[in-house]
């Protein structure tokens, strides 16, 4: 039987985790695909992902730094995509041009609901940080219909952008929807999501004690030992700590399902992941 392929494209991808999980799913559900790892040098991730999809590869996975790159090659996106600005997943349609996609906020919104338990509806959200990783999932946040996002940015005007950006979906979920800086988000808020890469530059969790109701749930959109600080943090806070492993296994079933039209059991493979990584 023929294999498709599929990759994740980035730098680095060494450490990525996405070939494992994807095998995981294809052994659950029998479809028969392959997943590699495509290392793109810094300027040439078009050129590689075109020979990926040239040599027979039916779509990819897009991480670090390229899923804005990825977001300009799809010829067509969908609206999480646009509201993303952003593309973690390629679909390379024979003679229909490429599709563009982003799971991350969806993955993230499953996790959150369905493994940790938290339905998002009418709850109030504090999400720090207003790089890829927060923009990324903004979109799905709203959808979920919580009343109250906070974006919280140390640089402020990156906040701002976002927040204009989200605005008529945001008025469309009627979900209210600002920006602040770190140290005027208000308090009582039932989730935090953190989407800044502080703890990567080895810098203390950016928000201040206190911003939490009690039994909030605080997650990190990293896993391993970048998300030791923050999951420590939330713990001292009186916060269930939660870290991104099961995010990134939900954003791959949602990939796998966009690919293979097969929804896989992520719940399984998560398991299987925490027993290994903690
Ligand atoms: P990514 O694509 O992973 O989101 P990014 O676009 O570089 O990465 O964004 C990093 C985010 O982490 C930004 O929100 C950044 O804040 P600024 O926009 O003010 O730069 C945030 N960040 C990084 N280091 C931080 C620190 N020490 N304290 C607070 N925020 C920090």
């Amino acid at each position: 039987m023929t294999q498709d392929r599929y990759a994740v494209a980035g730098n680095p991808v060494a450490h990525s985790r996405s070939p494992q999980i994807h095998a995981l799913y294809a052994a659950q559900t029998g479809e028969p695909i392959v997943y590699e790892r495509l290392l793109c040098p810094l300027d040439g991730f078009e050129a590689t992902v075109r020979a990926f999809a040239a040599a027979g590869g039916k779509g990819c996975n897009i991480t670090v730094p390229f899923k804005f790159e990825a977001f300009e090659l799809a010829e067509h996106r969908s609206e999480r995509a646009l509201l993303a600005g952003a593309v973690n997943t390629l679909r390379f349609n024979d003679g229909e041009g490429w599709f563009g996609d982003n799971t991350d906020g969806a993955g993230l919104v499953r996790d959150i609901e369905r493994n940790a338990g938290l339905p998002l509806h009418g709850r109030r959200v504090l999400l720090l940080g207003a790089g890829g990783a927060s923009a990324g999932v903004l979109g799905s946040l709203i959808a979920a219909r919580p009343a109250q996002i906070v974006l919280a940015n140390r640089t402020v005007d990156k906040a701002d952008a976002i927040v204009e950006r989200h605005a008529q979906w945001a008025a469309e979920h009627g979900v209210q929807l600002s920006a602040s800086g770190l140290d005027a988000t208000g308090g009582g808020f039932e989730l935090l999501v953190n989407g800044t890469a502080a703890s990567l530059a080895g810098a203390a969790v950016p928000v201040p004690d206190g911003v939490l109701a009690p039994g909030a749930l605080a997650l990190d959109m990293m896993y391993g030992a970048a998300a030791k600080p923050f999951l420590d943090w939330a713990r001292s806070q009186g916060a269930l700590a939660r870290d991104g492993l099961g995010m990134l296994v939900e954003q791959a079933a949602e990939a796998f399902e966009i690919w293979r039209g097969v929804a896989p059991d992520a719940a399984a493979v998560l398991a299987a992941l925490r027993a290994e990584v903690g």
